[in-house]
């Protein structure tokens, strides 16, 4: 193959080298293109752009394949718990059991936060949507951590990462109390990550605390799947802003807004909504498929469809799974679940949605499995930036790590043209 790529343009030869990765993926590496020929790339949305060379995780959207670090989702979500993917995707390798140890005991040694805080939780309404209210707390642990991490000290980094995988926790949970109006508390150092996470959730002050093991698990795997997903909207915002040595709280803060939104981490809480509409409507899912591929109606079939996966989405063939489990396990019915497959049937086999390779992504039944968890619909944009923010973490460690020069794409200028000013009387 050849190790250069060539671009004529004017009547000139231009010869750029190709990045081919441990997967055979092809990059043209135009760094030089600007400098030596003076044009630059247009590509909205990114689709074709490679933003940065990565080793933490494997996508294949064709096959449907996703691997942190070598290992296929499938195995971790199966044979491993949170904090050891955790570890994994943030330091390159799988724990041994001191290590995990060690990690487990720090971040439970920074499950803790500044009782200040509470006053800036106390400032927002109970309206508020529990994800802006996480992205400004987790903003505002900068002013109560106010160190810069060093990122030339392994130590530094190390501290900076088990004190947000410690805190985060807690604002989440205190996202939720807020809601739902029932005192601030802390976790339990005896428990579990993800049970203690439960725990501060859901806990009542007039109760004994009680988790059923089937709740944990599916949680555990829930968080595993949404670990990484390499270059997606947050997570490119998270490099983005880290790129201009923002800290690391600074830089989640940044990742947590980016993934609110409904074309991405908020499409869980659209496919709950949408499903609840359908439900209300008489349960046609016929006429709903009609909706969404009508180009008159705005109707989107919420988690349909994804940047990257053009075949099944590997994480729904788990989570749909897990959602039959723990349904069954908990006896949960719930109609919105028939639906949900009703759905997935019609799109499977109809012409619009085939064509256009459009197939159920995580969010489509995870939604389902938080519903059935007791998690409010508000909270599931939340439960995925906890399952995200290992994998934030690792992509803004490698970022620093490698020294990548601060993010700042190029345009080109459709505007007016010079003009002169006119004096505000006669406009
Ligand atoms: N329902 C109906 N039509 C769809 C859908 C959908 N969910 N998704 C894509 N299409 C159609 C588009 O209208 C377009 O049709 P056209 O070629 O006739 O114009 C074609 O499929 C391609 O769609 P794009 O929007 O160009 O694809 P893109 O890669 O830009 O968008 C996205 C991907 C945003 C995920 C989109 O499929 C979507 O909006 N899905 C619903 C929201 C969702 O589930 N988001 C979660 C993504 S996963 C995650 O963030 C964890």
């Amino acid at each position: 193959m050849s190790k250069t790529a060539t671009l004529e343009f004017d009547g000139k030869k231009y010869e750029f080298p190709v990045t081919v990765g441990t997967e055979n993926e092809i990059g043209i590496d135009i760094k030089k293109l600007r400098g030596e020929a003076g044009l630059i790339t247009l590509d909205p949305g990114y689709k074709n752009t490679g933003s940065c060379e990565s080793a933490i995780t494997f996508l294949d959207g064709e096959k449907g394949i996703l691997r942190y670090r070598g290992y296929a989702i499938e195995d971790l979500a199966e044979k491993a718990d949170f904090l050891e993917v955790a570890y994994l995707l943030i330091f390159g390798e799988l724990p041994t059991k001191e290590q995990l140890n060690k990690f487990t005991n720090d971040i439970k040694e920074q499950s803790h936060v500044d009782e200040e805080m509470k006053k800036i939780l106390d400032g927002f309404p109970k309206s508020a949507h529990p994800m802006g209210v996480l992205a400004s707390l987790t903003s505002a642990l900068i002013a109560f951590n106010p160190s810069s991490v060093d990122v030339s000290s392994e130590e530094d980094m190390y501290k900076a990462i088990v004190k947000i995988l410690g805190k985060f926790p807690v604002l989440a949970a205190w996202t939720l109390r807020k809601k739902n109006s029932l005192p601030l508390n802390y976790g339990d150092e005896d428990l579990g990550y993800v049970e203690n996470l439960h725990k501060m959730m859901f806990e009542k002050p007039n109760k004994t605390y009680k988790v059923d093991k089937a709740v944990i698990d599916a949680l555990d795997k829930l968080l595993i799947l949404h670990a990484d997903h390499e270059q997606n909207c947050s997570t490119s915002t998270v490099r983005m802003v880290g790129s201009s040595h923002a800290g690391l709280f600074a830089s989640l803060s940044a990742g947590i807004s980016a993934l609110w939104g409904p074309l991405h981490g908020g499409a869980n809480q659209a496919v709950i909504e949408m499903l609840e509409r359908i439900k209300e409507d008489g349960g046609d899912t016929h006429k709903f498929m009609q909706k969404a591929k009508d180009k008159e109606d705005p109707f989107r079939l919420m988690g349909f469809g994804h940047r990257v996966y053009k075949n099944f989405d590997p994480r729904a063939k788990i989570i749909k799974k897990s959602a039959d489990e723990v349904l069954g396990q908990l006896g949960i019915e719930d109609p919105v679940l028939d639906i949900a497959k009703g759905l997935e049937k019609e799109a499977l086999e109809d012409d619009y949605f085939v064509k256009r390779k459009l197939y159920p992504n995580v969010d489509f039944y995870s939604g389902i499995i938080y519903r059935a968890l007791g998690i409010p619909v508000e909270m599931f944009t939340v439960m995925f930036a906890l399952g995200r923010l290992p994998g934030w973490i690792a992509q803004w460690r490698e970022m620093r790590l490698k020294k990548e020069p601060i993010g700042r794409p190029r345009q080109i200028y459709v505007g007016e043209n010079h003009r002169e000013f006119k004096a505000l009387g006669s406009r």
